[in-house]
């Protein structure tokens, strides 16, 4: 590991952090004073690579990519390059009147980044939308094949999928979801205990919660073995489908590593497997909200989240390849054009895409930034860098060495729960006892006061939430640094990270 910071004495608000001191070499602004503050937030001057500039105080160095989406960091030229590119040769047209040679190209791409599993590709520009469409392509779809009694969705507590009213009704974000219980297609009584096996829904919704795959705080024993483990979501889930009528469900919907909702958990081996298999046995289909988790932040395997989650001993359905369960529509956003444009895409996987081709079906929908070309110039830019440059490769390195710092540095912490993740995509759980996994009182904002800590002490950013122990309670913290991060910045991330920790629950 990199030369430690001693997190014995904390450093005044004035005085930097001895490791920190070194990134104010390339800072032109003033470095004796406290970051500037409007509603307590910094004024950013500039962004490059892996640190933000705020305009007055240091350099903060960029742990998680705002929500998980600088996935290349800041300031790239040829991604800036492109954008301009396209600006200069027309900056909008309408799908309606015209194809776009940038929309093409990264349709294509995509769809060959998916070994041709996803055969179509609608390019949009937030991942609420691309899950808004995901919902509707479903019930337009049992519509086409004359099975409109299929209006149920199976998703899950501690998950997000987005703010529009579909998306957020569709997630399982107490918090989120709280204010709008009046407007949630129709209400939902969803009572969102993550903890028990009551798979809570009204009957009177489209969308009910079953209980997340969160082995940390599910698994019966510590000793509860996967398979077991596995056996009694798949239960779970049959009794959901049994409950609403095999027949109207239209949709399993989840997020295969549960991101800001659940603080990057990775399923257990075999769920998705499981899931599927369910969803198989019933006609529905399975839809998978990669806008966190996809487009590289995994590592391992591919691109998408699901290549990299492989099962040796699956089979695989026939549309699977084997060891890969592939969904049959799939969102993803973030990552996609790493921030340099706001893009999301959904992808339609071939039991659906098929049959919109040989029927000539057209998916009734459109938003008026629907394919922009700009958005698309973008993504392609961004994912051509990702894999000329081999990142997946260095995500997965990576992500191995930042799991295990923050497990070493980390795991022993009395006020650590858990440390949990793949990829460059990691979580840290906090909790007020360890070994009865009690969560801290949520007025308390445990995370933020460690975000805060972290960002104006230690001058680095990671994205912070709540919820993640079921029913708005429970506190983590997220990091996901660029793919393109090293190992010393790795080490000096974890450093950072732990000294703030440290020092928060110090206080407490
Ligand atoms: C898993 C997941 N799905 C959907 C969304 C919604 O995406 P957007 O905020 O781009 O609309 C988010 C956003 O955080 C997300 O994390």
């Amino acid at each position: 590991m990199g030369q430690l910071i001693s997190c014995s004495s904390k450093p005044s608000r004035q005085m930097l952090p001895r490791k920190a001191e070194g990134d104010m070499a390339d800072s032109s602004s003033d470095l004796s004073q406290p970051p500037s503050h409007s509603d307590g937030l910094p004024v950013l001057k500039m962004a490059k690579g892996h640190y933000w500039y705020p305009a007055d105080g240091p350099r903060i160095l960029d742990a998680c990519g705002g929500a998980g989406v600088a996935c290349l960091g800041h300031g790239r030229r040829d991604v800036i390059k492109a954008v301009n590119a396209q600006m200069e040769a027309y900056t909008y047209a309408s799908y309606a009147h015209f194809k776009c040679k940038p929309v093409e190209e990264l349709s294509d791409w995509l769809i060959k980044s998916t070994n041709g599993k996803m055969e179509k590709a609608y390019i949009m520009c937030s991942g609420s939308e691309a899950m808004e469409a995901a919902l509707k392509l479903t019930i337009e779809y049992f519509g086409w094949v004359g099975q409109p009694q299929r209006t149920n969705f199976i998703a899950r507590h501690e998950s997000y999928h987005g703010t529009t009213l579909g998306a957020l009704s569709i997630s399982g974000h107490h918090t989120r979801r709280e204010p709008f219980h009046a407007l949630l297609c129709p209400p939902n009584n969803n009572n969102n205990n993550n903890n028990s096996n009551n798979n809570s829904s009204s009957s009177s919704s489209n969308f009910h919660h079953i209980p997340a795959c969160h082995p940390y705080r599910q698994r019966l024993t510590p000793s509860e073995s996967d398979a077991a483990f596995v056996a009694r979501k798949r239960a779970e889930l049959e009794a959901a489908f049994a409950r609403l009528g095999p027949s109207t469900v239209a949709a399993v919907v989840l997020e295969p590593v549960v991101g800001a909702a659940l603080g990057c958990s990775p399923p257990v081996p075999g769920y998705l497997a499981a899931v599927k298999a369910v969803c198989r046995r019933h006609g529905a289909l399975l839809v998978y909200d990669e806008v966190m988790c996809g487009m590289g932040r995994v590592g391992g395997g591919g691109v998408h989240a699901w290549q990299s989650l492989g099962e040796d001993d699956y089979e695989g359905d026939e549309d699977d390849d084997e060891g890969v369960v592939v969904p049959d529509l799939q969102a993803v956003a973030k990552g996609f054009a790493g921030g340099y444009q706001p893009a999301s895409a959904l992808l339609v996987g071939g039991r659906v895409a098929r049959f919109m081709e040989r029927e000539g079906r057209v998916f009734t929908h459109g938003h008026t930034y629907q394919n922009h070309p700009v958005v698309a110039a973008a993504a392609l830019q961004v994912q051509r860098a990702v894999e000329r440059e081999g990142l997946v490769g260095n995500v997965t390195a990576q992500g191995e060495l930042l799991g295990r710092l923050l497990r070493e540095r980390l795991g022993q912490h009395p006020n650590v729960g858990d440390v949990r993740g793949k990829g460059l995509f990691w979580g840290v759980e906090f909790v007020k006892n360890k070994v009865t996994k009690e969560p801290f009182e949520p007025g308390l904002k445990v995370a933020e006061r460690v975000h805060t800590r972290a960002v104006r002490e230690w001058r680095v950013l990671v994205y912070h939430g709540q919820g993640c122990a079921g029913r708005g309670r429970g506190d983590h913290i997220m990091i996901m640094p660029a793919y393109t991060v090293s190992s010393k910045l790795v080490a000096k991330i974890v450093e950072r990270v732990a000294c703030a920790v440290e020092e928060v629950f110090r206080e407490l």
